[in-house]
């Protein structure tokens, strides 16, 4: 076989004597997928999908391996019951040459939001360092039928077909509570030295090889950094990952970082994060683990990044976890020369937040189908009847509406107010983290010029201009507009514009600026942030002032950590439960803001800039006489409710998926 540019990635090897056809491995996500605790069909075809893609093992999202971890969420392992789901799982991706890995995961007292969770259970009574669970510390016989349990439900799987289980004991989850001083203050076996806290994890190994033999694969994802003082640090961590593997037990490495703590965002590093953030620590960290095959772990999105990883001999393998939940043909494409039609993983988080504050099935901002039948390499289905399409806005929802309506052979049209297509997210790929985003807009517009997709620029259509190109059907995508804030009068109004207005001449600013910037927050998504962080960058004091207790309360939480973190080093100043108040002495650069519930006010002077970020209302006016003209109307993304990234893209790919197929 010719392996031509991906000779390393696409270099065949084996783990316990099964062999892995190149070294992509799926990095565990829960997918929320299951229900009732068994398998949907939903939930096979997410994993078949990126077996078909090329990946040659996937770890799976976590099981329920022991009674106590029995959800609704998790396919239920510890006993027959759902014999025949896992079957018909581990049969969907080993059809495609793909090994399929079951996760074995216990939270212990590691939780994301806050509350009491009485059924937690853990190394010690000590409180989560993110959620202040405070678990119930396991006895020695409730550790040791744990492990029991643990190890049958692997030789179950085993016997359904799976290739082998991988531990998550990172991630501030209750192994890695074991292993780390800060958590474990336990004085029997199962604490104290080294040794002691990793028994539980060395023993579960063993219990696990004793059961399912030589040939069933035994991977570890262990803590490499998880930035809780007193924890695992990068020595704690090779010192544990030493200890592990001494027994040889163990098929393959990759470290995590993070924790249930602050440090929590490390785990899923966004725009902000270098790339590949954690290499030159996996480098180091391998050195204890001499012989075992290692995976490459951490915002790894591009093909040519995870080939100088395995043909350096950085790592023997390479783990992608968000970068296969937006293309889940990411291999396929680079070994076919495509990788320029890979869509790639922005960083967003908005699949972690779907799984963890909403509790729905996993997302991609870049990805309109995840898990459908045709998911991978899709492309469109030519309609059945062909239309005339205009679209109005080239934002993402216009845009993505327009390339596919276009590659369906439709004769489209995207009309755009502004210069350049991608709307918004071009303004917020321009200010900082915000780079990655660019893909998104960039893969539609090229996307949409090899479908031959019309794109007339600069042009604000009207209902005249519409109806003129006699089209069959119109995508309304004109998006949303900031509402403006209560205490802006009109006689303000217009020296005081909205932030997506006044940040874009910020942007034109090159010196810094003197005097004070001030914002006023009713946001809370993670762009408003982005500008404060520019505005930093160009004027001497920043104040950001909002009504709420706290600020980015609508940004995942791993997000929000970023956020809070950096705006705490920059010492932005922050305003919390409070009002702008705008009177007279703006004139002389003065601004007053007030408690909202006790109205003491406090005074900023030599403000030199002011501006307001806030709630959208939609601007769909052009809805109503376009239908009254009998004309069919689709309204896309925000101009139909204004949210975020992914349901632009998901209501733009799915409005022009439906045109012509009557
Ligand atoms: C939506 C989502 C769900 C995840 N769920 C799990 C999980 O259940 N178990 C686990 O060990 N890691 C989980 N992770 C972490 C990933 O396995 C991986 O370590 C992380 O995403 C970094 O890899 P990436 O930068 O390639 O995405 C999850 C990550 C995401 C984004």
């Amino acid at each position: 076989m010719d392996r031509g540019a991906y000779a390393g990635l696409m270099s065949p090897c084996s783990l316990a004597g099964k062999m892995l056809r190149n070294r992509l491995l799926h990095a565990s996500m829960s997918t929320q997928m299951a229900e009732g605790a068994g398998v949907t069909e939903r939930l096979v075809r997410y994993y078949a999908n990126r077996a078909r893609g090329g990946a040659a093992l996937i770890v799976s999202e976590p099981l329920s391996m022991a009674r106590h971890q029995d959800v609704a969420t998790r396919v239920r392992a510890w006993n027959d019951d759902q014999l025949a789901g896992l079957e018909r799982w581990a049969q969907a991706v080993e059809a495609h040459d793909c090994r399929l890995v079951a996760q074995i995961l216990e939270r212990g007292r590691g939780r994301n939001l806050p509350g009491r969770n009485p059924e937690a259970i853990g190394a010690s009574a000590l409180p989560d360092d993110l959620s202040w669970t405070v678990p119930r510390a396991l006895d020695v016989g409730e550790i040791e039928r744990l492990i029991e349990e643990l190890a049958g439900s692997s030789a179950r799987l085993q016997r359904c077909g799976f290739s082998g289980v991988e531990l998550s004991a990172a991630h501030g989850h209750m192994f890695h509570q074991f292993f780390s001083p800060h958590a474990n203050k336990r004085s029997d076996q199962y604490g104290g030295d080294l040794r002691g806290r990793t028994r539980l994890v060395a023993q579960l190994v063993e219990a696990i090889r004793a059961r399912c033999g030589k040939q069933f694969i035994i991977g570890l994802k262990l803590p490499g950094d998880d930035g809780v003082p007193g924890g695992v640090g990068p020595q704690e961590a090779a010192a544990i990952a030493s200890e592990l593997t001494r027994s040889r037990n163990v098929d393959y490495v990759c470290f995590a970082h993070g924790s249930h703590a602050r440090s929590l965002e490390q785990h899923v590093p966004d725009g902000y994060s270098p790339r590949l953030p954690y290499l030159s620590l996996m480098r180091t960290l391998r050195r204890a683990v001499p012989g075992i095959p290692v995976a490459a772990l951490g915002r790894i999105t591009d093909p040519a990044e995870a080939e100088g990883i395995v043909a350096r001999g950085d790592a023997e393998l390479v783990a992608l976890g968000r970068a296969l939940v937006t293309d889940p043909a990411w291999l396929l494409k680079a070994h076919a020369g495509r990788a320029h039609e890979i869509r790639y993983c922005v960083g967003c988080n908005t699949c972690w937040d779907r799984i963890t504050a909403q509790r729905l099935p996993i997302a991609c901002d870049n990805n309109p189908r995840v898990a459908e039948p045709d998911e991978v390499d899709w492309r469109p289905q030519r309609a059945k009847r062909q239309k005339r399409v205009v679209v109005v806005g080239a934002g993402l929802a216009g845009m993505e509406a327009g390339w596919v309506a276009a590659a369906r052979g439709h004769q489209a049209t995207v009309f755009s107010r502004s210069a350049q297509t991608g709307g918004k997210a071009r303004l917020r790929a321009q200010l900082p983290g915000g780079e990655d985003l660019s893909s998104v807009y960039d893969y539609q517009l090229a996307a949409g010029q090899r479908a031959g997709l019309g794109i007339e620029l600069g042009v604000a259509a009207t209902l005249s201009d519409i109806l003129a190109l006699r089209p069959d059907c119109v995508v309304l995508a004109t998006g949303a507009s900031m509402i403006a804030p209560s205490w802006l009068s009109p006689e303000w109004a217009a020296s005081v514009p909205d932030l997506r207005t006044s940040i874009a001449s910020v942007l034109r600013l090159r010196a810094r600026q003197a005097g004070t910037a001030v914002l006023y927050d009713m946001d809370h998504t993670e762009g408003t942030y982005a500008a404060v962080e520019l505005l930093h960058a160009r004027f001497e004091r920043v104040v950001l002032i909002t009504p709420r207790d706290s600020i980015a309360q609508s940004a995942p939480l791993v997000t929000r950590q970023g956020i809070l973190r950096r705006l705490s080093e920059k010492r932005i100043e922050m305003a919390m439960l409070a009002e702008l108040r705008l009177d007279d002495e703006f004139e002389d650069g003065r601004v007053h803001y007030v408690n909202v519930y006790n109205g003491d006010a406090r005074v900023i002077d030599n403000v030199a800039f002011l501006s307001w970020s806030t709630p959208r209302a939609p601007e769909s006016g052009l809805a109503g006489p376009l239908r009254e003209s009998g004309i069919e109307v689709l309204v896309v993304g925000d101009c139909r409710s204004a949210r975020g990234v992914l349901e632009a893209t998901r209501e733009g790919h799915a409005a022009a998926d439906t045109i012509g197929n009557e």
